[in-house]
């Protein structure tokens, strides 16, 4: 399976919460491959900790310089053997493979979406991924990068036929963001218009549509402020939370269009990294959000996730 984690924006939370997936995916036992192919900030190497590639893999090694020809294969890390991170190395031995092919910093300046050689390896690289690992997951830049372009030239059915390829959107719980997501999806150079475009068009909106799902990211638990003050605050912002509802719905990125979401993490509000258990053991991270780490990896390679809506057997979307 390949997953395109996507966003309108920047600092939706994209790439920590992907990051958090894979290594989900991973201690379920599933063999898990994460591209960094985000041209302007390549932050996987730093979310997982690993020094070596903190800011993306050395000029000329990673997954940039892999796509425009200058090295026929990209150097990838072992995650859990190459961290900093104690904790995540003793895993070491635990559940699946999680591999790291790290991007470079500004390694999409001299790229071009409309290079078909450029296409034509990132076809190679992803063909050759999803055969070795259960889930691939492409961290791609933010907005209607030429790494969005060269995504769906790659993967579109009849260039790479019987392969399950999906589209993660993530954006934040507010209006703009709300509004964002709906453009990069369905506004003028969104996913859609760029799929469906032209004379022998890549996609039908429908086979599109199927392939995505929102991720709604450190969405606030209204309740919780119910604690202090006279409960006005806390009425006030179930009432936002309801408009945001129905806002999302009206945007198309209603319930049934969304894979899971995460709730508000202190932790990753002053540090980007793994949330692992025993950070919730400890008392610094919420079992919350471990647990929606946890559902999204099981909802991503779960069938029923990907059964156009009308056509599933329960609505396994839940609200927010
Ligand atoms: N659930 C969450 N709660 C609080 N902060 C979060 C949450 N998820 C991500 N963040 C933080 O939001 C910031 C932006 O996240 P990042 O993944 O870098 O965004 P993007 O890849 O979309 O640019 C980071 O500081 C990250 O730690
Ligand atoms: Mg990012």
């Amino acid at each position: 399976m390949i997953v395109f984690a996507t966003s309108d924006k920047g600092g939706t939370g994209r790439s920590v919460t992907s990051c958090n997936l894979a290594y989900r995916l991973a201690m379920r036992g599933l063999n898990t491959a994460y591209v960094d192919y985000d041209f302007g900030s390549p932050t996987a190497g730093a979310v997982f900790e690993i020094s070596a590639v903190e800011r993306g893999a050395r000029a000329g090694q990673g997954v940039h310089s892999y796509l425009k020809g200058n090295i026929p294969d990209i150097s990838r890390v072992d995650v859990r053997a190459a961290t900093d991170r104690d904790k995540l190395r003793s895993q070491r031995s635990r559940g699946g493979k999680l591999f790291l092919y790290p991007g470079e910093e500004g390694g999409g300046e001299a790229m071009a979406g409309d290079d078909q050689s450029v296409v034509q390896r990132c076809v190679d690289l992803l063909l050759d991924l999803d055969n070795k690992f259960k889930v691939v997951i492409v961290d791609l830049s933010s907005g209607r990068s030429v790494a969005m372009r060269v995504a769906l030239e790659a993967t579109a059915p009849r260039v790479m036929p019987g392969r399950q390829v999906h589209w993660l959107v993530f954006h934040r719980w507010t209006r703009q963001h709300i509004m964002a997501a709906n453009s990069l999806v369905h506004g003028f150079r969104g996913l859609i218009e760029q799929g469906i475009e032209g004379k022998q068009p890549l996609y039908t909106q429908a086979e599109l549509l199927s392939r995505l799902r929102y991720v709604r990211t450190a969405v606030p638990v209204p309740g919780d402020s119910s604690k202090t003050g006279d409960g006005r605050q806390a009425a006030w912002l179930i009432e936002q939370n309801d408009m945001l509802r129905s806002l999302a719905a009206t945007n198309k990125l209603g319930d049934d269009m969304v894979l899971g979401s995460t709730p508000v993490e202190p932790v990753l509000q002053w540090r980007e990294q793994i949330i692992l258990d025993s950070d919730v053991n400890a008392g610094f991270a919420n079992q919350a959000t471990a647990d929606a780490f946890t559902d999204l990896a099981k909802k991503l390679v779960d069938e029923e996730t990907w059964v156009p809506v009308g056509h599933r057997r329960t609505s396994d979307a839940e609200g927010v």
